[in-house]
């Protein structure tokens, strides 16, 4: 059909030199503007995340939540936030993590996935894979079974996937 051949990339605005010089930055805004491409990632998304059977998914801020949301309405299931330190109301749990320069943390309501749930992570982006990493190791402590990571971009010459011990899927990747 004609959105089995649509092209995602066409619609992926390029920005050269940002955050930093010599990076080039895959803007996702020219494609959440694009109602119809933005339809369809969201249901190629569905039908990659759908086979794992999951309970519940989980959306890491700020970006995993574009996806999270709607994908939790297209496939009937609640969507639970992983976010960054101080800003999750009651008892949490926390992961911290190391950057290239310094650490972060994530963090998750303790009550947010139940024990041996099935679960999700979903994130716009696969880059170094760190975030995605901390957030499947917080999970995990939780008692969370996480059976995949969802992503909409790969930078797959980043080689992400290489620390992530669970399924990875993505829909668009760029080899250089
Ligand atoms: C970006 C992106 C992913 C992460 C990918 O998030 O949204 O979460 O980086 O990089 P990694 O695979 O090397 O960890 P960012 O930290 O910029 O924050 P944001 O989602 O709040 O914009
Ligand atoms: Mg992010």
């Amino acid at each position: 059909s004609d959105s089995d051949t649509m092209d995602l990339k066409r619609v992926i605005r390029n920005i050269p030199d940002f955050p930093k010089p010599g990076i080039l930055f895959y803007d996702i805004s020219t494609l959440l503007a694009d109602a119809p491409a933005w339809k369809e990632t969201v249901r190629r998304l569905a039908n990659r995340v759908r086979a794992y059977q999951p309970d519940l998914l989980v959306g890491i801020e700020s970006r995993g939540f574009l996806s999270a949301a709607p994908l939790a309405v297209e496939l009937g299931l609640g969507f639970a936030m992983i976010r960054k330190r101080g800003k999750l109301p009651g008892t949490t749990i926390g992961h911290d993590y190391a950057l290239e320069y310094g650490e972060d943390r994530v963090e998750i309501q303790a009550d947010a996935v139940k024990h041996g749930q099935r679960v999700v992570l979903l994130d716009d982006l696969l880059a170094t894979g760190g975030t995605a990493a901390a957030g499947i190791t917080l999970l995990r402590s939780v008692g969370a079974e996480v059976v995949s990571a969802a992503f909409i971009i790969e930078l797959a010459f980043l080689r992400g996937r290489e620390r992530l011990d669970v399924a990875v899927d993505s829909i668009i990747t760029y080899d250089e």
